[in-house]
């Protein structure tokens, strides 16, 4: 059985600390024993520290939203994949496209991601496009978004790498608005192929995970039919008992 991965970005939310403790212990209380799923929550960074502070517990795994392309220096306001690892995370998301949004390109990612898994984190390396078009453009899109991204990062630390497959189009939308099961299994070995072509058979073996619309009323069909090895959650991940009811059924699954 291959484990999968649930993974909370919490983006900008909530408002403050007590709120974010709130959010946190209601997962946590809610939370089964798992057998093969793995719960990531990504906080905004100014609730990272506190959060990990009070848990003690093993279920819930660390994440951030961000990180920067060198660990230390002068580099005002940045966030360093080594302080990260050194608190105690262990994923970062790279390449969200809220962040390439404002801004970050390909290269920029690229330096990000080597940064991180350098750093020994995690790295949840996200892709997707605006649209789609009749011609297939994005499938173009989507290969460069992988090839650049991934130019210079080495076999060796596959091993820290998940691709996270979110079109824009169905980010922040509702259930029904989420990538078809059909498409996003298209999608995987599209993917995976190009992982193949860059890393030969071991690049097969790299978790894809999908983003965008994610909710309890699509989870079980995303990855059994659309088979992928979990879920990038958004604005569920903020309604905990929704949250929770995702990952049971996560856990449900072979
Ligand atoms: P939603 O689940 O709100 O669509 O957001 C997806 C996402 O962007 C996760 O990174």
């Amino acid at each position: 059985m291959r484990k999968k991965y649930i993974i909370a970005n919490w983006k900008m939310s909530p408002l403050s600390l007590r709120q974010a403790e709130s959010l946190f212990n209601k997962i946590k209380k809610g939370l089964p024993r798992l057998k093969n799923v793995s719960v990531i929550i990504c906080p905004p960074l100014v609730y990272l520290a506190e959060l990990m502070r009070s848990y003690s517990g093993r279920r819930i795994i660390f994440g951030a939203q961000n990180s920067f392309w060198e660990n230390v220096g002068p580099f005002t306001g940045e966030l360093s994949p080594h302080q990260l690892f050194e608190l105690g995370a262990e994923y970062v998301i790279l390449g969200h496209s809220e962040r390439r949004a404002l801004g970050e390109t390909n290269s920029l990612v690229n330096k990000k991601i080597k940064a991180a898994a350098g750093a020994g984190l995690n790295v949840v390396f996200c892709i997707g496009e605006k649209e789609r078009d009749e011609r297939g453009d994005y499938l173009g899109f989507i290969e460069k978004e992988i090839k650049e991204g991934l130019a210079g990062f080495s076999r060796e630390k596959l091993g820290r790498l998940l691709i996270a497959y979110e079109p824009i189009w169905a980010i922040g939308r509702a259930g029904d608005e989420a990538a078809s099961s059909d498409l996003l299994h298209q999608m995987k070995i599209f993917i995976l192929k190009i992982l193949k072509s860059l890393y030969g058979e071991r690049g097969m073996e790299v978790p894809i995970i999908y983003g965008g619309a994610s909710a309890p009323e699509n989870a079980r069909e995303l990855l059994s039919e659309g088979e992928v090895r979990g879920l990038l959650v958004g604005h569920q991940s903020l309604i905990p008992e929704n949250f929770i009811e995702i990952i049971k059924i996560a856990d449900s699954l072979k």
